[in-house]
């Protein structure tokens, strides 16, 4: 890794360690920096959690978390011993503001930078914030990480803001949208404004359509309680979708700025056109998945899962569309789903093919040249795939054929890809907000999905299906079949 920054050393308390987030992301993540030698020894990283747990019973927690989720290759015993020491755990049951909190208290150290990470249910969030500063626990030096989803609705988005604001700055204020931690969504901005060719082309007159796909292979598994209050529109498209969305379609930033980006994505989400009334069944589509098989293996559906009746999503897609001036006609088709054929996360932007009679490449060929493709893949192998038109060497005239040319960024620049919350949890560290939500995104974003909740909520949209392990319901194939579009699937 190059360029490595140490931070000033912190004192990181996550409320909720017992979690699978925690155990599964953020000790990872910190562990991966701590190998670097961005993050000091002399770090304190405080797991809280309502389980009674000796420090050496969460240390070895910790070192089989490590076991299982860091790669072999980085996994260093030696400095898994180093790091352990770093981690400390306190017993406390955060909803309980008269419980003992000077084991928490005693560990932190003034002067510091403190970070609170709330990995808890958001319904906390306002409590725990209200107690740590009943305790003297917020110091100017303080931060607050808040984990999604930040409300179910507009409405309960306000109260968590208006509730966590009572007590932190918005400067001090850090919601986390782990997609804007992936490298590749990052990299978007990049793509686009330092590449002129592709900056210029970045319009309605020269794409056709922008697709944004978030596919999972993993059911709901231990988390059905939570997601079936959730579903797929709630879970992925209010916030990792439409971060995606909105850093695909702002315009340029003034600067790298965190305001200044952060101001040209929220612009894309006022810019939404509202999908209300009849819109919402002719622009979405929701599904469950059914009995199915995935990767070889026979899975139960969603409802056998849960084991009751239920009108929860499982599967989204919408197509929206954003009244500028840039994107005026270019749809933009989201979908997202569990128990689908394979998981990818990717940004798919087709460009308008010449047309016939038009231009002088449409009638130069004896075949039609095909839409060009560029693929940004989020995940798994982030890279970008560009399909363009080449002469077809079976064929002594001129016929054309696709080509494709494929970059896999890891093996290009032979550099691990860190996990999304490396950077995410440092830069909370840093005080720098640039890859978190700010306020005003957060509900705008729930703006534009309440009226299609709503619209849900009247059944005006049909619960669909789709077997376990495909790649979705039929209907979100016809949702695009009627703009004579297609989901792209992998095959160019
Ligand atoms: C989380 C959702 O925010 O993102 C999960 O709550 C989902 O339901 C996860 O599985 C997907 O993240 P990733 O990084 O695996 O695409």
């Amino acid at each position: 890794m190059s360029d490595i920054t140490p931070v000033t050393p912190f004192d990181y308390v996550i409320f909720g360690a017992s979690g699978d987030l925690t155990m599964r992301k953020l000790l990872p993540a910190f562990y991966h920096r701590f190998r670097t030698g961005e993050v000091p020894r002399t770090a304190r990283i405080i797991g809280v959690a309502r389980s009674p747990l000796e420090r050496s019973a969460f240390q070895q927690r910790t070192r089989e978390a490590l076991e299982s989720f860091v790669e072999d290759a980085y996994h260093d015993p030696e400095i898994v011993t180093q790091f352990l020491e770093l981690v400390y755990y306190v017993s406390l049951d955060a909803a309980d503001e008269t419980a003992d909190w000077s084991g928490l208290s005693a560990l932190l150290e003034d002067g510091r930078v403190r970070v609170f990470y709330f990995a808890t249910a958001p319904k906390l969030y306002r409590k725990v914030c209200a107690t740590l500063d009943a305790r003297g626990l917020i110091t100017p030096e303080s931060r607050v990480v808040l984990e999604k989803p930040i409300g179910t609705d507009l409405r309960t988005a306000q109260d968590i803001n208006e509730g966590v604001g009572q007590f932190f700055s918005e400067e001090n204020i850090f919601r986390i949208d782990h997609y804007l931690g992936k490298e590749t969504v990052q990299g978007v901005m990049a793509l686009r404004f330092a590449n002129p060719v592709l900056e210029s082309a970045w319009s309605a007159e020269h794409i056709s359509s922008v697709q944004i796909t978030a596919a999972e292979v993993v059911g709901v598994e231990k988390r059905a309680a939570y997601y079936d209050t959730t579903g797929a529109l709630r879970d992925m498209v209010q916030n990792h979708l439409l971060q995606v969305l909105s850093l695909v379609a702002m315009e340029r930033p003034a600067s790298l700025d965190a305001d200044a980006v952060r101001d040209a994505k929220v612009a894309v989400l006022h810019a939404l056109r509202p999908l209300t009334g009849a819109a919402v069944g002719e622009n979405t589509v929701r599904a469950q998945y059914q009995a199915g098989e995935v990767k070889g293996e026979a899975v139960p559906g969603y409802l056998d899962e849960l084991g009751h009746a239920s009108t929860t999503e499982t599967y989204a897609a919408v197509q929206a569309e954003i009244d500028t001036p840039r994107w005026k006609g270019v749809p933009f088709y989201l979908r997202t789903g569990k128990r689908l054929a394979e998981k990818v996360s990717e940004i798919v932007i087709t460009f308008r093919p010449p047309e016939a009679g038009r231009s002088s490449e449409s009638d130069l060929f004896p075949s039609p040249p095909r839409a060009n493709l560029l693929v940004i893949r989020v995940q798994p192998d982030e890279g970008v795939t560009w399909r363009f038109n080449a002469k077809d060497p079976a064929d002594d005239g001129f016929d054309l054929r696709c080509a494709t040319m494929d970059v896999h960024f890891e093996r290009q620049f032979r550099q691990r890809y860190p996990d999304a919350y490396e950077r995410l949890l440092l830069d909370a560290v840093r005080g720098n907000p640039i890859l978190f939500i700010r306020r005003d995104e957060v509900e705008a974003a729930w703006r534009w999905i309440e009226p299609i909740l709503e619209g849900w909520g009247r059944q005006d949209v049909p619960m669909c299906g789709y077997p376990a392990g495909a790649h979705g319901p039929k209907e979100a194939d016809d949702l695009l079949a009627r703009h004579g579009d297609a989901w792209y699937s992998g095959a160019a």
